[in-house]
């Protein structure tokens, strides 16, 4: 692998990201690069495309930047500035450009093994013990209520119809408890469903808790 190209890409990506809410900061950026570069080895994929995309992934998320075109040309611009081949310029894009989960949900094209290695680890991020962190600190930016019923058997019935009552913990039903079944690899597949019991057994605990059980 060519370390300078990573490490320069890794320079780049920390600076812009100085002002980043802690959901898509640079922490979350080195987590899914880390876990990005165990999964490329364990499905064979590139690693040099896999790093770049991960490090790159989220810089052009519409959620985060209006400008999602200028910086797409801005990244071409830096890829090729440190000396990234064309033919790993266009790989790395198509990832960058398709990635999200929004898109994904429409996203039809061919997933390459990097497209795939890269996209999962960040749905790895999203469940867990960080992906409950990345939720209640969303949730707390935005002011939401932890859950919006007195039991969880009424919570779980509403949840079973519905899922959009902007509770953080709707956001489990909504998405989170979904991820395990969304991975694209095998290896992503494996520590998903070990995340995925944890976040039962979290459940389970603040249910308990939240019901006033002692
Ligand atoms: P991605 O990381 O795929 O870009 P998002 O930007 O939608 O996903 O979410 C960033 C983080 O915030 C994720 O961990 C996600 O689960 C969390 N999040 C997104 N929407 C909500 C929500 N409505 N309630 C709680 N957490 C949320
Ligand atoms: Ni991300």
């Amino acid at each position: 692998m060519p370390e300078n190209l990573i490490e320069k890409t890794k320079s780049w990506v920390q600076a812009r990201l100085t002002e980043a809410e802690s959901g898509h900061d640079w922490w979350h950026i080195q987590r899914v690069y880390k876990t990005a570069m165990h999964l490329a080895k364990s499905e064979n994929a590139d690693e040099t495309t896999v790093a770049l995309a991960a490090l790159l992934h989220d810089l052009t998320d519409t959620k985060l930047t209006d400008r999602a075109e200028a910086i797409e040309a801005e990244i071409v611009a830096f890829l090729q500035q440190i000396g990234a081949s064309a033919s790993l310029i266009e790989q790395v894009m198509y990832i960058v450009r398709n990635m999200s989960f929004r898109h994904s949900a429409h996203f039809t094209g061919n997933k390459t093994i990097e497209f795939q290695v890269v996209q999962d680890a960040d749905r790895l991020d999203a469940i867990g013990a960080i992906g409950i962190a990345r939720a209640f600190s969303y949730g707390g930016f935005k002011k939401r209520p932890f859950l919006n019923f007195e039991t969880r058997a009424e919570a779980e019935a509403f949840f079973g119809n519905s899922n959009t009552d902007a509770s953080t913990i709707g956001h489990f039903y909504e998405k989170l408890l979904l991820l395990k079944d969304m991975m694209n690899t095998k290896s992503a597949r494996r520590l998903a469903e070990e995340r995925h019991i944890f976040m039962l057994r979290w459940l389970d605990e603040f249910y308990r808790e939240w019901e006033g059980e002692i």
